[in-house]
């Protein structure tokens, strides 16, 4: 085989790799529905579905700068009612987006219980 073209294919195996392992750790966070809402609003009275989707949407945005998302069911009510305070603090955000944050979190760990 010509030596440019052994180059390529070996380029191209380097990059169906790279394409598949990127595609299979893209971690999906879990979309809240009006169930979620609703047993969101037992605990937190008055939450709308707007706001678990927000919190999704804030977490993804402010979260994702250090490490991986972790899954909702990754812990538990207690477990991210401890983590999220200090993770907001290095987030920077205040905390109207922090307690939508941890709303999402919380609501959708249940959620897997
Ligand atoms: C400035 C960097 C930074 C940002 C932004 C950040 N984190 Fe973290 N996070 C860390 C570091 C460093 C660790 C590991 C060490 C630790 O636990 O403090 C960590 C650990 C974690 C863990 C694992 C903790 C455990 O004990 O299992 C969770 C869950 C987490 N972060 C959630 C969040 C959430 C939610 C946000 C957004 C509000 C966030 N992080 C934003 C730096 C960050």
């Amino acid at each position: 085989m010509h030596p440019v073209l052994k180059t390529m294919k070996k380029l191209l195996t380097i990059f169906s790799i790279l394409f598949f392992v990127v595609a299979c750790t893209k971690v999906v966070m879990p979309v809240a529905t009006e169930n979620d809402a609703k047993r969101a609003s037992e605990k937190w009275p008055n939450t709308t579905l707007a706001d678990l989707t927000q919190g999704k949407s804030l977490y993804e945005q402010h979260c994702a700068g250090c490490h991986k998302l972790y899954k909702p069911d990754s812990h538990n009510e207690a477990q991210w009612n401890k983590i999220v305070p200090p993770m907001a603090n290095k987030a920077k955000i205040d905390s109207e987006k922090e307690n939508l944050i941890l709303k999402y979190l919380v609501t959708m760990s249940a959620s897997r219980n």
